[in-house]
């Protein structure tokens, strides 16, 4: 008997730890989950940080963007890639996506974009504004 209500109560100790364990965590996960990735603000970052040098259906000192999620890297029409970009077999994945706008040197050493975004909602918001996007068009 008295073995079973340590057993328990140490249970119930561990039952208490991890409830407020998650309890600590839980003000982080649930307040991103709650704002999610927005396409709409995602649009007026873009067109606030990215339109210098890059548009959405030209190329400009960077590569249009119709299309680009999904698309192999460095495979927009008539746009002169580095070298780097050009060979490096990436996907714009999400993940891909967000990883090149951290750090684009990191994701691919030697690229030429001279830009990242430190802040880890715009990324969220910009890539889904990228998706939003719709595919190239087929004559360009
Ligand atoms: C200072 C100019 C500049 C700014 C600002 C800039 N980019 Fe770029 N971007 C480039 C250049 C140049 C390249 C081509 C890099 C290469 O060839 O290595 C590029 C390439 C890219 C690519 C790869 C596209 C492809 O076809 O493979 C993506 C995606 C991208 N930029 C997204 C963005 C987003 C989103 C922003 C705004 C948050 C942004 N860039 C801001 C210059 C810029």
């Amino acid at each position: 008997m008295k073995t079973i209500s340590l057993k328990q109560s140490a249970l119930a100790t561990l039952a208490a730890a991890t409830t407020l364990a998650l309890g600590f965590c839980s003000p982080i996960l649930p307040a991103q989950a709650q704002a999610g990735p927005s396409p709409e603000r995602g649009k007026q970052l873009y067109e606030s940080r990215c339109v210098a040098c890059h548009s959405v259906d030209a190329n400009r000192v960077g590569p249009a963007h119709q299309g680009v999620f999904g698309r192999k890297a460095g495979s927009a029409p008539d746009y002169a890639y580095s070298t780097a970009l050009a060979s490096s077999r990436i996907v714009w994945t999400r993940a891909n996506l967000l990883a090149w706008l951290a750090g684009p040197e990191n994701l691919i050493p030697g690229q030429a974009m001279n830009y990242s975004l430190g802040d880890a909602k715009e990324r969220d918001d910009v890539v889904a504004y990228l998706a939003s996007l719709p595919a190239a068009k087929v004559a360009r």
